[in-house]
């Protein structure tokens, strides 16, 4: 058999997946893995989607996504984030963030060109950069600086081949929600040096006591970002698989020609439901919002309380504590707390893999804690109770 693409096989599996394996062959495991929001999704959207499905509304739509719906994306991006964009144009209905990143990154990437983003990061950033031909340049950042993006250090490594910057704020895994003013000098790096931004804001509403900053809102920004948002978190939407992509009308089409060629569209009923979600349920996103900051508040003190320092995280629903503390390395500190308590988080290693930034990956975990409020206090007291029993 000829081999498979060195591309593809050169990638490893994402370390997620182990622990997630290993959890599914103990009985009873409480998950703080998984991160996605353990809530439902807007009643809005569910009447939508069922409406469609029994009209029979379930044909293809525009390559582009339904118009009604970009421009309700186009509403909602003006109200929340003051940011305007055409919905006959400047919009892409895409399968989720996931494949609006892919679609960016192999629109603007040649064949070595090289993307800068920042570790700890979502596990999707490396790989799909190698699989649009590019090379992943990641950089370290450090729990002293709350893992916020250094702009000096993009600028050490700028090379002729440098095309983008990848950013992803509110940060998985670390919640991390770094200030305008860091945003604005690595607008103005871009901006000096003719780069890409590719903004992967999904978790742009989920900020607590903090403002977002939209990346395209920022002076010298849009003419040379890609915006990426999506209906998976704020919207507890994650199975239904909607994101969308904005951009410069020529970066829309482009990415339209291989989702047209690839996806053709993104699923209708799903579309239905997402607009529905964005014309009418503000209230139940104000709503998800307000209880995971309750959630946070909760979580962070229990791990505290454990021993685990644990800042205060600004954004997403993510804890990403210490565990230095208990001298275990974050694989084995998984692993047993997984087979002693019952509780699954993920090894800080899973988010490291470009950089091999070491002290962050053998040092932290990552906790979701956007699960309902009895999990998150069992779950929290089992690890009190494992990080004493360790002495
Ligand atoms: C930062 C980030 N971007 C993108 C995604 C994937 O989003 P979607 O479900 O819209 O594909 C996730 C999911 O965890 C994420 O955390």
């Amino acid at each position: 058999m000829k081999p498979l693409a060195r591309s593809v096989t050169g990638v490893t599996a994402s370390g997620i997946r182990r622990f997630f394996d290993l959890a599914a062959q103990v009985e009873g495991v409480l998950s703080l893995g998984v991160g996605e929001p353990r809530y439902p999704c807007p009643p809005a959207a569910k009447r939508a989607a069922i409406a469609a499905i029994e009209q029979d509304d379930d044909a293809y739509t525009s390559n582009f996504g339904r118009l009604s719906f970009r421009q309700a994306i186009a509403e909602s991006l003006k109200t929340h984030h003051g940011v305007t964009y055409n919905p006959n144009n400047e919009i892409l209905v895409t399968t989720g963030v996931s494949e609006g990143a892919d679609l960016a990154l192999r629109s603007i990437l040649e064949p070595g060109d090289e993307v800068i983003f920042f570790e700890p990061a979502y596990v999707s950033y490396g790989p799909t950069v190698i699989f649009a031909g590019g090379k992943p340049i990641a950089l370290a950042t450090s729990a002293a600086n709350e893992f916020e993006p250094d702009p000096d250090q993009i600028r050490k490594v700028l090379t002729n081949k440098t095309k983008a910057i990848v950013l992803g704020y509110p940060s998985n895994p670390t919640g991390a929600t770094p200030s305008k003013a860091v945003f604005e000098e690595i607008v103005k790096i871009a901006q000096e040096n003719d780069l890409w931004l590719i903004s992967d804001e999904i978790y742009g509403r989920l900020v607590y006591g903090v403002e977002h900053t939209c990346i395209s809102s920022l002076p010298g920004a849009w003419e040379r970002t890609i915006l990426l948002g999506g209906f998976s978190k704020a919207y507890a939407m994650t199975g239904w698989r909607i994101g969308f992509a904005c951009a410069p009308p020529e970066v829309i089409e482009a990415m339209m020609k291989i989702h047209q060629y690839t996806m053709l569209c993104s699923p209708t009923i799903s579309q239905i439901a997402c607009e529905a979600a964005l014309r009418e349920s503000e209230a139940d996103v104000d709503e998800l919002v307000k209880a995971m900051e309750k959630k946070r508040n909760f979580f962070v003190a229990k791990l505290n309380e454990a021993g685990l320092d644990c800042p205060m995280p600004k954004g997403a629903f993510y804890a990403f504590p210490s565990i230095k503390s208990t001298g275990l390395d974050s694989e084995t500190f998984t692993e047993r707390l997984l087979h002693e308590k019952k509780v699954l988080v993920v090894p800080g290693s899973a988010f490291v893999g470009f950089s091999g930034d070491v002290e962050t990956g053998r040092n932290h975990v990552r906790c979701c804690y956007a699960v309902p409020d009895d999990i998150l206090e069992e779950a929290a007291n089992r690890i009190i109770d494992f990080v004493k029993s360790l002495g």
